[in-house]
């Protein structure tokens, strides 16, 4: 009989390695890419329409919600919710330390509880398909602070520690790398605000962890559970405060996955988030 490892076999079919890489972006695709969003961005109609929008179901039954009973924890989770919001510009004389970075990871993920009945199952604090946890958080560290150099980490949720997957590149070659990957040069104005950040998360996928039991379907899923990290990480700063984060998906995917290292075509970037000191 021969014995076959799951995870390490390809369950992705080919069409969905095709979106996979026909959804990244290239660095010859940049210039045009961004003209087709600007060109939504500048029409009023398009941004009015489509932030305000909602399902135009006609005219069907309707059941208005009642006022919902408060409690503290409730009142406290809506006030966070209602003071998210992206931060785009950041200070140029203050940076994060690493103990608000510290919290900022601690917070987003965590070892909620072991499972007793499994073989000591961690659970973290966010739902996984099936427990797979195909998300993991990167940080590159773009200002060298008191603890932590200039350079590309893994966060070991398990060990609460960052460990270094960049090489030993000099701070301004990193940064540059950085830079390119997010298509922006220094002194070149830009919407987010990525020469006074901190640095930047990113959230990296493994494709087959989800697949090698849910075939196709699971990419899916590799998705939602980046969306339930990117709201924690905005929910997380918003509540330490004196953090600020806007997501950021203009980045060139090969680019990202070569800063961190990504070996396997398994491994994709899904998101970024940069972070930064908020301008006071
Ligand atoms: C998946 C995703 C990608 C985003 N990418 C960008 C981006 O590339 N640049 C940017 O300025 N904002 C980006 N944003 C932030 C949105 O523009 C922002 O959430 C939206 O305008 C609503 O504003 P608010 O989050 O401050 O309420 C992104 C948000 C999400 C969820």
């Amino acid at each position: 009989m021969i014995f076959t490892n799951n995870l390490f076999n390809d369950y992705i079919s080919s069409c969905t390695r095709d979106f996979i890489e026909t959804s990244k972006l290239q660095v010859y695709d940049v210039q045009d890419y961004a003209m087709h969003i600007s060109g939504v961005m500048s029409s009023d109609y398009y941004m009015k329409e489509i932030f305000n929008s909602t399902l135009e179901l006609g005219n069907v039954k309707t059941v208005a919600l009642p006022a919902y009973e408060s409690s503290e924890a409730l009142r406290i989770w809506h006030k966070i919710n209602k003071a998210r919001k992206c931060i785009r510009h950041f200070s140029a004389t203050e940076q994060l330390n690493l103990n608000e970075l510290s919290s900022l990871l601690q917070n987003t993920l965590f070892i909620s509880r072991v499972d007793a009945h499994g073989n000591d199952v961690k659970h973290r604090n966010i739902p996984s398909p099936g427990g797979l946890y195909p998300v993991d958080l990167y940080y590159l560290n773009l200002k060298a602070i008191d603890g932590l150099e200039v350079g590309a980490y893994y966060y070991d949720l398990h060990q609460g520690s960052l460990k270094k997957v960049s090489d030993g590149t000099v701070d301004s070659v990193f940064r540059e790398k950085v830079f390119d990957a997010f298509s922006v040069t220094e002194g070149v104005p830009t919407d987010i605000d990525f020469f006074n950040a901190s640095g930047v998360v990113i959230l990296g996928g493994t494709l087959n962890r989800t697949a090698f039991k849910y075939l196709d379907r699971g990419i899916k899923w590799v998705f939602t559970e980046a969306g339930s990290l990117l709201n924690n990480i905005q929910l997380v700063a918003t509540a330490q405060g004196g953090v600020g984060t806007c997501p950021c998906a203009g980045f060139i995917d090969d680019a990202i996955a070569e800063i961190i290292n990504f070996r396997s075509i398994d491994q994709v970037p899904i998101i970024s988030i940069v972070v930064g000191k908020p301008v006071k």
